[in-house]
């Protein structure tokens, strides 16, 4: 595969996977298509942009039309879609949104890339790129394995269920060659601060209250985002196809305790006396159908694949918040506009 399209590359993850391709594989061309919606950002690959194997197309996958032509126009042999709504508390508010882009626009993409290959889908590949959130959520035991019966709660993770279901649908009734990842939560530099850990990263720094939701109990298992791109580019290239692997940090942090190492890392790093950032959590208003645990049961990528986390936590922290605390221009660029209108809104901020 010569031409390689990821959709969603300006976002936090697709930043990552697209700089890997880019830099890995300079025989190969990439294409990163994105609608640049408010999570997309080209200065997240500010750094690539002018590399002679890289292409950016501003195109919203809700545009069948213009997704056909593009396919048609590029020959895509390869697809990494990362492209979505990502957020679950937008998905509780605007849960359209994410039907249209999460599953409609996921569609476009199966159809454009079927049309095109259907006669000869040798060496091949779309590759979808999903969440651990389709399962549901654990109880105090256990692990979600690729088995586990999907039991989305959210109008996010619903949305993400519907567009696993039609690629492996594809795969059954046109023969789509196609590998599915299902990944726990992501941390790392470009990380959009309205998710957990930059969300409280930049409040930190701004004095700003820390809102844990509900009592704080919820589990969630974190992984390096560059350590996710190492997975996605593996199993793009040495995946079986029509098979799902779930990727996960062997990292489970109930979110008061994760919050309470990063106002003391902060502190540290802000040179605040110890406690003080602690003193800006603030409990409040749980999130509505929120799950309680993910966890992952990694062992098929691992033994299939040789993939295992290569960043502890504690490297990967203290990597991310360094990150944030240097590129205080690049949060200060994407916390202003929309993003303080949902902020308001979402924090019922009056004044
Ligand atoms: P993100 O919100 O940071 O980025 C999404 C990107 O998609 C943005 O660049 C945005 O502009 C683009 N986009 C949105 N709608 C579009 C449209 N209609 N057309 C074209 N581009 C559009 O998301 P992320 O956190 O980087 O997640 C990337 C993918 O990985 C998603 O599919 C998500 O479901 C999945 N995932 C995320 C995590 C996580 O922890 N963040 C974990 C597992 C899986
Ligand atoms: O598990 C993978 C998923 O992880 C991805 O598919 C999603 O795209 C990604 O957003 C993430 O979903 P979460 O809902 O787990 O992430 P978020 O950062 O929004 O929340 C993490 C935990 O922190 C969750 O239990 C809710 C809680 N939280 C979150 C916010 C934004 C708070 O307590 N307060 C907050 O303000």
């Amino acid at each position: 595969m010569k031409k390689i399209l990821i959709t969603g590359g300006a976002g936090f993850i697709g930043s990552h996977v697209v700089r890997r391709f880019v830099k890995n594989y300079p025989d190969k061309h990439i294409y990163n298509l994105d609608a640049l919606t408010y999570a997309g950002n080209l200065e997240n690959i500010k750094d690539i942009e002018n590399e002679p194997n890289y292409t950016f197309i501003k195109a919203d996958i809700t545009d069948a039309e213009h997704i056909n032509s593009l396919f048609e126009e590029h020959r895509f042999e390869g697809v990494l879609h990362l492209a979505a709504e990502s957020h679950v508390d937008r998905s509780i508010k605007d849960p359209l949104a994410f039907v249209k882009t999460n599953v409609m626009g996921t569609m476009n993409l199966l159809n454009a890339f079927i049309s095109l290959w259907k006669d000869n889908f040798t060496d091949r590949r779309f590759y979808h790129i999903s969440t651990d959130e389709v399962y549901g959520t654990l109880g105090a035991e256990g692990l979600f394995t690729e088995t586990t019966p999907y039991n989305p709660n959210s109008p996010y993770s619903a949305s993400k269920a519907a567009s696993d279901h039609f690629v492996r649908a594809y795969g059954e009734t046109y023969g789509l060659p196609y590998v599915l990842t299902n990944c726990s939560n992501n941390y790392g530099p470009y990380h959009f601060p309205e998710k957990l850990i930059p969300l409280f990263i930049n409040n930190i720094i701004n004095n700003k209250p820390l809102p844990v939701y509900g009592d704080g109990k919820y589990t969630r298992d974190w992984l390096f985002v560059e350590d996710h791109a190492v997975a996605i580019d593996l199993v793009f290239h040495k995946g079986k196809n029509h098979e799902t692997y779930n990727i996960g940090g062997f990292n489970e942090w109930q979110n008061i305790d994760l919050v309470k190492l990063l106002c003391s890392i902060m502190d540290k790093k802000l040179g605040r006396e110890a406690g003080t950032s602690e003193k800006l959590i603030t409990y409040v208003k749980d999130r509505p159908g929120h799950d309680l645990r993910y966890a992952i049961d990694a062992a098929k990528i691992n033994k299939e694949l040789g993939w295992k986390p290569s960043v502890t936590f504690e490297q990967g922290l203290e990597r991310t918040i360094d990150w944030f605390l240097s590129n205080q221009e690049w949060l200060n660029s994407v916390t202003t506009g929309e993003y303080q209108k949902y902020y308001n809104n979402q924090y019922d901020v009056t004044k």
